[in-house]
């Protein structure tokens, strides 16, 4: 009987297909149940000869059967088995994601690195600021109606406040560097203001400013008119339209615009900074003599320029830190 269990189980064992089959088997002869199992659990009933002799022979074969099935299993194993090729190197990888720059800071890059190439030094500037240098410097007195056109956040300390633009920076620079100079102050500006697609609380600016003997107009026209044609191709057309800053005397704002090859499109004059000559009272201020230097400074809104470059319709989506539109840059 037991010799009639062990063909019947080798056999099985031989035929097995896979290792579920062979663990099938296993259980089959093994298991709380299985045949062997009870076999062996029968011995205990038997008289004590016919047990010890049918009990060396039930062992044996308990033996036989875990060698035969374990040798087995190693061909279903990964060196063994023919069939079964665990890692499929053709498979192609799972590419890392990797983070990459901020749409403001790519053009921030590129602003750089064109003003850095006409001479310009880039600076850095405080966010928190003063009263004296956001306004007074930049001949803004006190009470004057002029304010209400930066909406300030005050802080606590009333007069300390987060810089509404990177103006303030012409007047930190120049009190430590004699002129001539020239210089680029990227940075962020905070308004106290109602948001919308194109107003945001906090946003970029870069502010530029050029002090020499003979700095003209014309040397603003040339500087900006070549940052346009580099920054967005040699097709943007640049106007000067008058206008008012405190600041500066004159004072203008630039208008771009954009060719389209698109025939039948009307295009729009779009404003993108704020500039003049600086005024003499700002260079009083900080202890130039105002017969002996002129220069022309410039404030361009960083999140306007990316909003045209990549058309963008929406200043908010800069800070919403939603990677669906971070991802397309
Ligand atoms: N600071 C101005 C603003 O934020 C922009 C500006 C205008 C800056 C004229 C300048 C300038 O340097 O000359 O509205």
């Amino acid at each position: 009987m037991l010799n009639q269990l062990k063909q019947k189980a080798i056999k099985e064992i031989e035929q097995a297909k896979d290792l579920k089959n062979l663990e099938g088997i296993y259980r089959n002869y093994f298991g709380r149940q299985g045949e062997l199992t009870n076999v062996l659990r029968s011995l205990k009933d038997l008289p004590a000869k016919e047990r010890k002799e049918k009990g060396k022979l039930a062992n044996q074969l308990k033996q036989d059967l875990e060698e035969a099935i374990k040798a087995k299993s190693k061909k279903f194993s990964v060196k063994g088995g023919q069939d079964k090729e665990w890692i499929d190197v053709t498979v192609p990888g799972i590419l890392p994601s990797e983070g990459h720059l901020h749409p403001i800071s790519l053009v921030q890059q590129q602003l750089e690195e064109i003003f850095q190439s006409m001479g310009f030094s880039v600076v850095d500037g405080p966010e928190i600021e003063n009263e004296y240098y956001n306004f007074d410097a930049l001949n803004i007195p006190k009470n004057h109606p002029a304010r209400d056109l930066w909406d300030t956040f005050w802080l606590k300390d009333i007069s300390l406040l987060l810089r509404t633009h990177t103006s303030p920076m012409q007047a930190r620079y120049m009190e430590k560097h004699k002129p001539p100079l020239r210089i680029i102050v990227p940075g962020r500006c905070f308004r106290h203001e109602a948001t919308d697609a194109s107003h945001d609380v906090q946003f970029y600016q870069v502010e530029g400013l050029m002090v020499g003997q003979n700095v003209s107009l014309t040397n603003f026209k040339g500087v900006i008119e070549e940052f346009l044609k580099r920054f967005f191709g040699s097709g943007v057309k640049m106007r000067l339209r008058p206008s008012h800053f405190p600041f500066t005397e004159p004072s203008f704002e630039v208008d771009i615009l954009k060719t389209q090859k698109a025939k039948g499109k009307t295009q729009n004059w779009l404003e993108i900074m704020g500039a003049g000559m600086v005024h003499p009272n700002v260079f009083k201020a900080v202890g130039y003599t105002p017969d002996k230097w002129q220069g022309f400074a410039f404030g361009v809104g960083l999140d306007r320029l990316a909003m045209l470059k990549y058309q963008i319709d929406d200043i908010r989506l800069f800070y919403s830190g939603d990677l669906r539109f971070l991802k397309q840059f």
